[in-house]
């Protein structure tokens, strides 16, 4: 398992945000010894295990860490425990990540084997490059060989993670085609046994992809062959959101040493506002404006942070509607000023009939908008 600490022990700073094997070391520890559910090859885990360290257990004291569709992870573990990869499509900020990082912690107990998809990804990141002192000094070796993840992630049977395939450029795409397909990685460099890696057990891919950047339309077809797609969708209700955003900020805000925990009242102003400007809908049912900018739950627990920090840090109370207010311009009128007004008609006319103390303050507070 990895050497990260939670808290440091020397003193300094501590991780901002271990990996979800350190994070809940202790819940895989007891899953794991209290398992007796048969393992796929390679697995630490069972299914039913690695299904109940992710949507948690109250019984045996394990939290619940992805809201949502039980039956998904059902499918993503089954996809896990096939040759072909998972691949976990959905808008922005509903999980994605979070749910790939939770998959491999179960399945392999290792979730930081991760591929970082961007336009300036190379093959070399993903497979393998070399140590060029010895390379210079000795040749192509063993020693001299860096693997990168999917190298890695072969040899040691374990899940590896492809952030944002899709913005990958796609030859770079396609050079999973034959680790999925033939579960080997051939090193022509090399001589002898070492120039053909073969896929121990315990070996797959969880790729993720936006819908809102380019495409999985673009992934050569071959390639989305090799993968069983999974959507994620967004929490459909308000009250389940509430408390994942709740639980979520709550934390971040200890973490940020701030003691006053999150308003229930002013959550809820934070996050109908969220769900109304996201779907275009208020919650009487009229139709309005929907932003462009994306107004996730991962969006809605961020904004809730910084809310409970400038109340805490410029008045030493929890956050108010009208910090929420000025966050809010920072989230929601990121690349347009038609966004800007769009938030200024909403504070305008959808809020002011609302009954509360909180909604009352947010309406108060609207002219701290910029601009
Ligand atoms: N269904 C959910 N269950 C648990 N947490 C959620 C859920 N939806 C959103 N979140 C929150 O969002 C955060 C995770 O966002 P994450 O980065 O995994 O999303 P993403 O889908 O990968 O986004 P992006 O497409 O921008 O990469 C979590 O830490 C959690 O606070
Ligand atoms: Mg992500």
């Amino acid at each position: 398992m990895s050497g990260i600490d939670v808290v440091a022990v020397d003193g300094s700073a501590s991780v901002q945000r271990p990996p979800a094997e350190v994070r809940y070391a202790d819940e895989l520890r007891r899953l794991a010894a209290a398992d007796e559910g048969p393992r796929p090859p390679g697995w630490v885990l069972s299914l039913t295990a690695a299904r109940r360290f992710i949507v948690g257990d109250q019984d045996v004291g394990i939290s619940r860490k992805f809201v949502g569709d039980p039956s998904l992870i059902d499918r993503a573990l089954v996809s896990l425990a096939t040759s072909r990869g998972l691949m976990l499509v959905g808008e922005p900020g509903t999980a994605k990540s979070l749910l790939s990082e939770l998959l491999a912690a179960a399945v392999s107990g290792v979730s930081t084997l991760t591929i970082q998809g961007g336009a300036a990804t190379t093959e070399d990141q993903i497979k393998y490059s070399w140590n060029y002192a010895l390379l210079v000094a000795e040749g192509p070796s063993t020693r001299s060989l860096v693997r990168a993840p999917l190298l890695r992630g072969m040899a040691e049977g374990r899940t590896v993670r492809f952030e944002e395939i899709t913005r990958c450029p796609l030859e770079v795409q396609d050079s999973l085609l034959s680790p999925l397909s033939d579960r080997v990685l051939a090193i022509p460099e090399l001589t002898g046994p070492d120039a053909m890696v073969f896929a121990r057990d315990g070996f797959n891919v969880i790729a993720t992809a936006n819908t809102r950047d380019r495409g999985v339309n673009e992934m050569s077809a071959a390639l989305k062959r090799r993968f069983n797609f999974e959507t994620v969708f967004p929490i459909p209700d308000l009250q389940t959101e509430l408390a994942l955003v709740e639980a979520e900020a709550g934390a971040l805000l200890r973490r940020s040493g701030v003691t006053a925990p999150p308003r229930r009242d002013v959550l809820e102003v934070l996050v109908t506002t969220f769900r109304e400007l996201r779907t275009g809908r208020t919650a009487r049912g009229d139709a309005m404006d929907r932003l462009t900018a994306v107004m996730s739950t991962a969006e809605a627990v961020s904004v809730a942070h910084a809310v409970g920090l400038r109340g805490w840090f410029l008045r030493g109370e929890a956050g108010t509607a009208a910090d929420l207010v000025s966050c809010l311009a920072g989230t929601a009128a990121k690349d347009s000023p038609e966004d800007l007004a769009k938030l200024r008609r909403y504070l305008e006319q959808q809020v002011s009939w609302r009954p509360g103390d909180q909604w009352r303050a947010l309406h108060a507070a609207r002219h701290q908008l910029p601009g």
